[in-house]
């Protein structure tokens, strides 16, 4: 795993933008991971100044989610479909008809419609397989080390499915729920570790103190489901990019 210390968030995304600007010059039609969150958003700032101020063509661009919410509309403006587009398929001038968020095919189903929800798993990660796979994955990381909504005790090796969210990470993401975190959704489909090791190149980013411990144990801790990220060590192509305070553990 290759780690990279910057000064700040703007600092990160300027070399994931120089990174998937390239590709997208070489790929017009390259397919880009995305994941919602804090962490990714001066990234993706940056990579759509860098699309503009260069002219960049991004009409073929494909996108893939991390994850969703389960239980919440489409339309809801916290739902992974809503921010994705506003964070991501907006600034950067995608065409939404090629972004992809997992719970798409869902919209805000309830948990009981077994039925949905039992293949939208396996069929999302055809869907990633169909358009050849993801080229840059860009990932958040939980204080807990989950990426994607894998939470500890994920199998290494799952595809994508319908989680719980972890207790923790329901107060994390209170926030953006009036910080009632009974509004927080209790399930969620996420990407799986085996779905996310797929992709050819990994780029996780990482910022502020509260992220350090996770930091640790995803670079320097033993391979284990207990911190789902650990798997980087064993892609061929990681990039973990991170602040002086989520470096501040690393030996
Ligand atoms: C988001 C996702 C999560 C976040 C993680 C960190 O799609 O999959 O794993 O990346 O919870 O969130 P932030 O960046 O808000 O600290």
């Amino acid at each position: 795993t290759e780690v990279i210390i910057v000064k700040n968030e703007d600092e990160a995304g300027e070399i994931y933008a120089n990174c998937v600007a390239g590709l997208i010059k070489n790929k017009p039609n390259a397919v880009l991971g995305l994941a919602t969150g804090s962490s990714p958003l001066a990234a993706y700032r940056a990579l759509a100044a860098k699309v503009k101020a260069e002219h960049i063509d991004v009409s073929e661009v494909r996108g893939f989610a991390l994850d969703e919410y389960l239980g919440l509309p489409l339309t809801h403006p916290e739902s992974y479909h809503s921010t994705i587009h506003r964070t991501v398929v907006e600034p950067l001038g995608l065409n939404p008809d090629l972004v992809h968020v997992p719970g798409d095919v869902l919209d805000g189903a309830p948990l009981e419609d077994g039925e949905k929800i039992e293949h939208a798993g396996a069929d999302y990660d055809a869907a990633i397989e169909a358009a050849g796979g993801i080229d840059v994955q860009i990932l958040g990381i939980g204080t807990d080390g989950h990426v994607g909504f894998n939470e500890p005790g994920s199998s290494l090796a799952s595809g994508t499915r319908v989680k719980t969210l972890a207790e923790q990470t329901r107060i994390d993401n209170a926030r953006f729920f009036d910080n009632d975190i009974n509004q927080v959704p209790t399930h969620c489909i996420t990407q799986g570790i085996g779905t996310i090791m797929k992709a050819r190149h990994l780029v996780l980013l990482a910022f502020g103190s509260g992220k350090a411990e996770a930091i640790e144990e995803t670079v320097e801790g033993g391979v284990s489901a207990f911190c789902p990220a650990s798997a980087l060590q064993m892609h061929p192509h990681a990039t973990v990019i991170i602040d002086e305070e989520a470096a501040s553990r690393l030996r």
